[in-house]
């Protein structure tokens, strides 16, 4: 009796034991795996770790994150590059980009439900995007354009509204335009690309030798290897200069746009001298958040008008190569980071 007695508590004590230890491998509800910087340098400073779930404001939305995006920018603020202007300070999750499902929403969210599939452009000082959960506000998200996977839809925020912001509400492309995109076959190149085509306007477009098939797969209607030849030797006249790379690109293309004409950059300000010596405006562009903006991008990608270019898609644990890679500037379409499976 005795015997069975103490056989029955091994089995409990084995049970319980058992139990415990599943419980504590994985991760409780209240935390969370993301990506922190706690201090800025290199991508070795990039950990993965468990972290305090977020919890939503009345006016913010809990989103589990399916897939995150990458950006160049995201190298400057994880390197302290920026620290001087903007971007958040250590500790942060970096990733403004996200696409997944509402978890749970604030009293103040009336357009988007629980279970909604979208994709936002997040404010970094509320945490990024490289995390299982981050939060969100309305003016940040807009509904998931139900074409896209969840890796190409948290490839599209900052980029596409980026595109939107210098050729529709900053250099004000109308149908018919000509305009020059520098950098076309990267992120914010290939949504311009098709967002001057979807407008109506004649695209010429720069990027190096591999990448001419995928300008013109895109549409444009000049496909320049700024390798081969000088890109003002094709283009003359243009009514606008979309500029995604900077220096001599730039210096050199005050020149080949037409009177009263535009130059948008993106990465410098326009000379002032340059702009008055050739009769044309010029502006630079610090891309914000948008859900209405988002909700137009989202017509043109259910309407076939742009898609969208992911050119490598890596676990979450591989943040930092996944940084190396976007801080090439030689970034085929978009790198995005797979956080966990769309059903769950
Ligand atoms: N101001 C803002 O609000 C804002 C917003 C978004 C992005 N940005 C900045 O804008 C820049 C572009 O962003 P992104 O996401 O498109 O970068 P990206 O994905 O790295 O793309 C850069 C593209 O530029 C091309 N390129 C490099 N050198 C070139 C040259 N000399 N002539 C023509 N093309 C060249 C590359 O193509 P090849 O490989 O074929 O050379 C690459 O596809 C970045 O510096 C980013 O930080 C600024």
């Amino acid at each position: 009796m005795f015997m069975k007695n103490r056989s029955f508590l091994s089995l409990v004590v084995a049970v319980v034991s058992c139990a415990f230890t599943v419980l504590c491998a994985q991760t409780s509800p209240s935390t969370m795996k993301a990506i922190v910087v706690h201090e800025f340098g290199g991508p070795e400073v990039l950990r993965y770790e468990d972290t305090p779930k977020p919890a939503p404001k009345e006016n913010e939305m809990l989103i589990r994150v399916i897939a995150a995006g990458v950006n160049p920018v995201d190298d400057g603020l994880r390197s302290g590059h920026y620290s001087k202007y903007f971007g958040p300070k250590p500790p942060f999750t970096p990733g403004s980009d996200i696409a997944g499902v509402v978890e749970k929403t604030g009293v103040q969210i009336t357009k988007l439900k629980v279970g909604d599939a979208v994709y936002a452009y997040l404010d970094l000082d509320r945490g990024g995007g490289y995390a299982e959960y981050a939060l969100a506000n309305e003016k940040e998200a807009a509904l998931k354009p139900n074409s896209l996977t969840f890796e190409e839809a948290a490839a599209t925020p900052i980029v596409a509204l980026t595109a939107w912001q210098a050729l529709i509400d900053t250099a004000k492309l109308s149908p018919g335009q000509t305009v020059l995109i520098h950098g076309g076959s990267g992120g914010v190149g290939t949504f311009a690309i098709q967002i001057a085509k979807a407008r109506g306007a004649k695209v010429l477009a720069t990027a190096s030798t591999p990448n001419q098939d995928l300008l013109k797969q895109l549409g444009a209607d000049v496909a320049i290897d700024y390798t081969k030849q000088k890109f003002e030797d094709v283009a003359k006249d243009v009514d606008v200069v979309l500029d995604c790379v900077g220096k001599d690109t730039l210096q050199r293309s005050y020149g080949v746009v037409k009177k009263g004409g535009f130059i948008v950059t993106l990465v410098a300000s326009p000379d002032p001298v340059e702009l008055e010596k050739h009769g044309i405006h010029g502006s630079d562009l610090s891309v914000a958040p948008n859900s209405g903006e988002l909700a137009e991008i989202t017509k043109l990608i259910e309407q076939k008008k742009i898609k969208v270019v992911v050119s490598n898609a890596l676990p979450l644990t591989e943040a930092a190569k996944a940084q190396e890679q976007a801080a090439t500037r030689h970034t085929h379409g978009k790198i995005v980071l797979k956080v966990s499976e769309a059903s769950k």
